[in-house]
């Protein structure tokens, strides 16, 4: 009998936010007609912008004339839209990145479990927790920990707590890690990382010969001209980092898929022989084997993100987002409930009030509010007691919810 990838049987119940719909399939099915309200997986609710669905539409024309058709794109990405993503979002902020250091893909999320790909398994691995779940599952799969306890914790991961006790910042680790995580603007939590703090991690990466795997998702929502946009800003970071970036949350694009990595060619990583390798040549290698590129329609809309009405409609959309994320945080706080993040993120992080765990007010939100959020423990051991509240709904939905839970909670 053929054998299984045994690391898959470490991994706990379901993947977080497929397990968070059961529960609330489960309960609307028992509940028929309860007005629920999802604030829980941070999707996207408002349409796609204008300028890019008619670079889509007229890309679909261009497939349908022999003359402009489009068969196999390039596994990196189509030229045009890495020299607009390149200039715009890089050295128009005076970072050194090139345009064939910018590898396009259908998503962060898949690019950040994918990169593993490339790396060695004698790693170690350090991920913050609170954390993206999909960085923990990925390293259980490729099985490069050993299994979890009680906590939920991988054996053999480095855990880096970020909590309100230490202004949810990622600390330096005590210990040499190989591969760090950090994902800034953060999800969950919404925190932010000054320039400092970021170069303090590159100065650490450089001194262990460590990579920084850098997901900045949500580098759109930042509104403090002081905080970096990317890791590419700060000094020494060409050597020691690679950025996950996505059209996902700015744009709208979570179910057109389309991203974009940035592997730098100054980064080198060691061989088992000791060599010393670019990351950027395996990267590649990885690519163009297993990947086929994202469709040109896509592309061409993804590069309308860039044009000047294009920029203008996703700085609406975060601009509404963010003010979901305003009044989720006025409202939670005037419930009585400590609230952080949600300045420069879509993501609210509360403190779970009177104890309860993450899955009891999870329980008590829904049955008693119809509000779906996502309970902090999910996204690891040191969420226990918070709670996280997406601001990705309509306007409408995210007044509704709030005015149900201030009805359910009053200040203590
Ligand atoms: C989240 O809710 O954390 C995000 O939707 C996850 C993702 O983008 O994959």
């Amino acid at each position: 009998m053929a054998t299984l990838n045994s690391h898959y049987l470490k991994l706990k119940a379901g993947y977080l936010f497929p397990e968070i719909a059961r529960r609330v399939n489960a309960y609307a099915e028992a509940n028929p007609g309860a007005p629920i309200i999802r604030l829980g997986i941070g999707d996207v609710t408002e349409p796609l912008p204008a300028a890019c669905r008619q670079a889509m539409i007229q890309a679909v024309n261009d497939m349908g004339e022999r003359a402009s058709f489009k068969g196999y794109g390039p596994e990196q990405g189509y030229t045009w839209l890495r020299e607009v993503i390149a200039h715009q979002d890089f050295q128009s902020r005076g970072c050194e990145v090139n345009a064939d250091e910018i590898f396009v893909s259908d998503g962060s999320k898949c690019d950040t479990g994918n990169i593993l790909d490339i790396f060695g398994d004698d790693n170690t691995i350090a991920v913050t927790d609170p954390v993206y779940p999909v960085y923990v599952d990925t390293n259980v799969m490729a099985g490069h920990t050993g299994p979890a306890n009680e906590r939920g914790e991988y054996e053999g991961l480095v855990y880096l707590p970020i909590t309100a006790e230490n202004g949810f910042t990622a600390e330096l680790p005590s210990q040499k890690v190989d591969l760090i995580y950090l994902c800034f603007p953060n999800n969950p939590t919404g925190a932010t990382a000054t320039r400092e703090h970021l170069q303090a991690w590159v100065d650490y990466a450089r001194t262990h010969g460590s990579v920084i795997f850098f997901d900045a998702a949500y580098e759109a929502f930042i509104t403090d001209p002081s905080l970096p946009h990317s890791i590419f800003e700060i000094p020494g970071s060409r050597e020691c980092a690679i950025e996950f970036r996505s059209f996902s949350k700015n744009a709208g694009f979570t179910g057109t898929r389309c991203a974009f990595t940035v592997v730098p060619k100054s980064l080198i990583a060691k061989a088992a022989d000791g060599s010393q390798v670019p990351v950027w040549s395996l990267w590649n290698r990885r690519q163009s084997t297993k990947f086929n590129g994202v469709s040109y329609i896509i592309q061409r809309g993804a590069e309308a993100v860039y044009s000047p009405a294009g920029r203008a409609e996703v700085q609406a959309l975060v601009a509404f987002y963010l003010e979901n994320a305003r009044l989720i945080r006025e409202e939670l706080t005037a419930a009585g409930l400590a609230v952080y993040g949600g300045v420069n993120a879509p993501y609210v992080w509360v403190k779970t009030p009177h104890g309860l765990s993450s899955w009891d007010f999870f329980d008590k939100l829904l049955h008693t509010c119809h509000v779906v959020g996502t309970p902090g423990s999910g996204f690891g051991a040191a969420g226990e007691g918070y709670f996280r509240v997406s601001a990705f709904n309509s306007r409408e939905n995210v007044i509704e919810a709030m005015a149900r839970i201030r009805s359910q909670f009053s200040p203590v």
